[in-house]
């Protein structure tokens, strides 16, 4: 595995000069309806999950366009074994933490368990305390058919939904971790969430851990983007944990997942380095220390 050179990692102009998500000329931050007009003009998009400042602003840097601080943070960033016990408290902390790192990416924030599940009044009480006191640009919730109302309320308030359908991450004690929408009733019931969230006015829908075949199929039925994980290359945007795509999550990572750098291996690497020097009485030197 390799480490990406600062001038592999340069976004790319594209060759109309331009509006491109990645690439692109403008330095404003990214909306909702730039996501749009991207789905138009059949441009994919890369998305990233982030739980803080300074690594928030490594991607927005880098030109990754849309954000999520996903509730992943749960165990990517807080140390749970799922991302069940996330409270509306922590992930308002986190996203104003991103936010505030990033000047150019569309930043999401994702409404965890127990946020929005009692109906459409809690679902807009806790978006509305994302947008005005940690400043996302859009929410995040889980459920296709089953949040539709929660969704449509949000939009109508004026508040950017991003939908998210297949896997569900915190209906695990209920689906458990498995790919969602395999056999006739199964794929159609995805197709009914899909077009359901599409109606009820989000501008996006993520695809989590659903066969390929069909997420092209939702793909090509559904006018908004479809963002995948695990749900094969034909989706309109491609995301991923950041701890899993650089190499960070210890142990295995799920099948899907491309790793793009190894950083618990560099971390360790420079950890021991450190220590080494400090026992052995290498660090500091002179160039180090005041006179
Ligand atoms: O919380 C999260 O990181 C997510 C992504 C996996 C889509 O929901």
């Amino acid at each position: 595995m390799t480490q990406l050179s600062a001038a592999q990692s340069t976004p790319q102009q594209s060759s109309d000069g331009s509006r491109a998500l990645y690439g692109g000329k403008s330095t404003r931050r990214i909306t909702v309806r730039d996501i749009g007009l991207a789905k138009e003009r059949g441009e994919k998009w890369p998305m990233l999950t982030a739980y803080d400042a300074m690594t928030a602003s490594v991607f927005d840097e880098a030109g990754i366009p849309v954000i999520l601080v996903g509730d992943s943070a749960g165990n990517c960033h807080l140390g749970y074994e799922t991302t069940v016990p996330v409270t509306l408290d922590q992930m308002t902390m986190l996203a104003a933490a991103v936010v505030r790192g990033t000047r150019r990416s569309l930043i999401v924030g994702d409404l965890p368990f127990g946020s929005y599940q009692e109906g459409p009044v809690q679902a807009l009480r806790s978006a509305t305390r994302l947008v005005k006191e940690a400043g996302v640009g859009a929410v995040k919730l889980e459920g296709g058919e089953r949040s539709h109302e929660q969704i449509r309320l949000l939009v109508e308030s004026g508040i950017p939904v991003m939908a998210h359908i297949g896997l569900t991450p915190q209906s695990v004690h209920a689906m458990g971790y498995r790919v969602q929408g395999r056999g006739e009733e199964a794929a159609q019931q995805l197709l009914r969430d899909a077009k359901a969230v599409q109606d009820a006015g989000a501008f996006a829908v993520v695809l989590e851990l659903v066969p390929a075949e069909l997420a092209a199929e939702v793909t090509r039925v559904l006018h908004i983007p479809t963002v995948g994980i695990g749900a094969g290359p034909e989706t309109d945007a491609q995301v991923l944990v950041w701890t899993d795509m650089l190499g960070l999550t210890p142990g295995r990572v799920p099948k899907f997942v491309k790793q793009y750098a190894d950083l618990r291996e560099v971390m360790t690497g420079a950890v021991r380095a450190f220590a080494d020097d400090v026992v052995g009485g290498t660090f500091p030197q002179d160039e180090h220390s005041v006179h």
